[in-house]
Formats: structure tokens, C-alpha cells, sequence
């Protein structure tokens, strides 16, 4: 087993903030940021002046300079592709922000690359690692709901994403690629696979290009059913960012979580309620914290699966599950009717 794992981190603008101080951070683990890379010298030059490392404006040459065992991509999605190829290429495990490509077949040759090549991939979808996700989920593994049989997993929020993304305004599709796909990646990790989806998009925002509102129905193979929501237009007060909230029905109780992340756990009649709010860390600030924390954990579990060297829960071929039912709401909008996200069986 590795003692140690030296990391790259390429792309230094807003998100990737959580990745350098979660390597940080987890350097009493066994993480060694070794050296960052962004395209712009100045975001370059401030990560790598924060952390204490040498700063790269080119990935391939960051690559030939270190030796790395892992690539950290914290780009937006068009370059995805170009970069996970690169590390994969000179033998380098990689880790892939979401959404995990711009395409199905981006994200198919990332995985088929990496495979051919015997290359550990992983997606950085964080959404399940936050601690209150986390937390349903034993609540459900733990059994004192039955088997889950509905839900309603919800992200609706206005606070003013737009703000720290600006690149949201042009992008050719929003809601359910930036957001959705987190709670669609949830409604997977609590209730199983997803046998068909329908969905319905709204534009109500005239200043952004594409839908900023989706509301999904997934059946899923269990028989299940849920109903995945998100949305950047939401009115009401207290604005719940950037908390999930959701109701879980099982064959014997129920779990809700609500505003202020205030759970409630029904099992056989009894009822239990607990706070399951997510911990700041000393580099965390409200109210990013949760997402903060979520990006933090699900940096650790990568660093704990690479030096185990075991694949990890988020690895690049399961992703392609999430990124199908991506795709799958999209066709379902279009052409008003449920979608099987059938791509993703390619290899069964
Ligand atoms: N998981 C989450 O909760 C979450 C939240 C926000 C953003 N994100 C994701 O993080 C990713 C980055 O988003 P962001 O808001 O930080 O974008 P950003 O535009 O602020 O940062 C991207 C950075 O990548 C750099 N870059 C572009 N091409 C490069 C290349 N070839 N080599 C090196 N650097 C390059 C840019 O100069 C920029 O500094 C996106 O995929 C986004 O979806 C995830």
C-alpha cells in the first residue's frame, strides 16, 4: 500500500479553491500536493504561491517536470477530455470534476482509455459525500426503513450562483448538467439504478441561454420511484443553499430532511429527529460549507482508494450511469416521453 500520493492540480479558478486546501488539508493523511497548473499565469502563480508549490501553465509540461501518481481536473467540462487523455497517456491516474465530459462519447473514451491503458479514473462527484448524504444513507443501509420504495430529492435554490459562475449564462444546457446530475447521482446512490426517466425543463430566467429549472421522474429498477428537482430560480425564503433536501419512503418508516438539515427518521411507527448539518472545516466558510465539506470528503476517499489501490465508489465507469440519465433527461424533455438510459449498458 502507498504511503504517500503526489498530486497535480490542473485548473486553479473558483472550485478548485476546495481541491488545493482539501489536499492540503490531507497531507496527515498522505497527500503531497506537488504542483499546481492553470492556463492563466496569474491563477497559476496565486495557487501556487498559497500551497507552496511549483506552478505550471501547461499540463503536459507539469507532467513531465513531476512525478505525479495523481492528476486533480478542476476545469470546466470542454477540456475534460484533452486532459484526463494526457495524464492517462503518460500513465497518470486522474480524478475528473463533473459534469464528467461535454458528451456521452467524451466520457466513453475517458473511461475506454483509461481501462485500455490500466489507468485508475475517478469522477469528482461530491453530492453523496456530503456528511448529511452520508448520513441517509446508513440511515437506509441500516435498514429502519425497509426497502425504499419513493422519494423526492430536491436542490432548489436563487441564491446568486451566477455570481461565482458567471459562465453560467452561455452554457447550452445548465440545470440538470451543473446541478441536477448531483441529485440525480444521489436518487442512484439511496435507491439503485435507473430503469427510465421523464423530465420536464423551464427557462425562466431570460438572461440565461439555457433551462435553469428541471423537474425528473425516475423508475427505478427496484420499482422505486423518485422525483429529482433543481432549479437556480427558486423564490422562497429562507433560501435553502446549498443544502439537498428530501423525503425517503421505505416499506416501514421514512426519512425527511428538511431546511436547516433537520433529519427525521419514522422506523415502525417511532420517530427520531437529529441535526445532520455538515462541519466547517478551517478552511470553510457559509454558506459553501457543505459543498466545501462534500468536495473534502470525497478527496479523501479518492486518496484513501488510490493508496489502497481499490477503484473508488465514484470511478470513471460509474459514473457513466450518472452522466447517461444526464443525457437521458435532455432527450426525454425534447421528445416528451420517459427515456431509457440504455448507453450505459454497453458493457452488460
Ligand atoms: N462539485 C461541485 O459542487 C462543483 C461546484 C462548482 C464547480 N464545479 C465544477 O468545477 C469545474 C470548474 O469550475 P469553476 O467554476 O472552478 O471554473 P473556473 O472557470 O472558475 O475555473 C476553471 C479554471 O481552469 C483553467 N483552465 C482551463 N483550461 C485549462 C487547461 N487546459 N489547463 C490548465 N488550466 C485550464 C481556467 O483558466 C480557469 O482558471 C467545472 O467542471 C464545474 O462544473 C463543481
Amino acid at each position: 500500500m502507498a504511503s504517500t500520493i503526489r498530486v497535480g492540480v490542473v485548473g486553479c479558478g473558483f472550485y478548485a479553491q476546495n481541491h488545493l486546501n482539501s489536499w492540503h488539508e490531507l497531507r496527515r493523511e498522505g497527500a503531497d500536493l506537488t504542483a499546481v497548473c492553470d492556463v492563466d499565469p496569474a491563477k497559476a502563480e496565486a495557487a501556487g504561491g498559497n500551497f507552496g508549490v511549483p506552478h505550471y501553465t501547461d499540463a503536459a509540461k507539469m507532467l513531465d517536470a513531476e512525478k505525479l501518481d495523481v492528476v486533480d481536473i478542476v476545469t470546466r467540462h470542454e477540456t475534460h477530455r484533452p486532459l484526463a487523455e494526457l495524464a492517462i497517456g503518460k500513465g497518470v491516474a486522474a480524478i475528473v470534476q463533473k459534469p464528467f465530459a461535454t458528451t456521452w462519447d467524451d466520457c466513453v473514451a475517458i473511461v475506454d482509455a483509461a481501462d485500455k491503458a490500466g489507468i485508475w479514473l475517478a469522477v469528482h462527484e461530491n453530492f453523496r459525500f456530503q456528511t448529511p448524504m452520508r448520513h441517509v444513507k446508513r440511515v437506509i443501509d441500516s435498514g429502519a426503513i425497509g426497502r425504499p420504495t419513493w422519494a423526492r430529492i430536491n436542490f432548489r435554490t436563487g441564491y446568486d450562483i451566477y455570481k461565482t459562475q458567471p459562465y453560467f449564462y452561455n452554457e447550452e444546457r445548465l440545470a440538470i448538467a451543473d446541478v441536477g446530475i448531483h441529485v440525480i447521482d444521489l436518487a442512484r446512490f439511496f435507491l439503485g439504478e435507473v430503469a427510465h426517466i421523464s423530465c420536464e425543463t423551464q427557462r425562466r430566467n431570460p438572461k440565461v441561454r439555457a433551462e435553469e429549472t428541471a423537474t425528473m421522474m425516475l423508475r427505478h429498477e427496484s420499482d422505486a420511484v423518485s422525483v429529482v428537482e433543481c432549479t437556480y430560480g427558486a423564490r422562497k425564503l429562507p433560501d435553502p443553499f446549498p443544502e439537498t433536501l428530501l423525503e425517503i419512503e421505505g416499506e416501514t418508516g421514512a426519512i425527511v430532511v428538511g431546511i436547516g438539515l433537520r433529519m427525521s427518521v419514522t422506523s415502525n411507527g417511532q420517530v427520531s429527529e437529529e441535526s445532520i448539518g455538515s462541519p466547517l472545516r478551517s478552511w470553510t466558510s457559509e454558506p459553501w460549507h457543505a459543498s466545501q465539506e462534500g468536495a473534502f470528503n470525497a478527496c479523501q476517499h479518492f486518496l484513501d482508494c488510490l493508496k489502497r489501490g481499490v477503484p473508488a465508489d465514484t470511478s470513471g465507469e460509474d459514473n457513466l450511469k450518472t452522466f447517461a440519465l444526464v443525457d437521458a433527461a435532455y432527450k426525454a424533455a425534447e421528445e416528451k416521453r420517459a427515456v431509457e438510459p440504455e448507453n450505459w449498458r454497453r458493457k452488460a
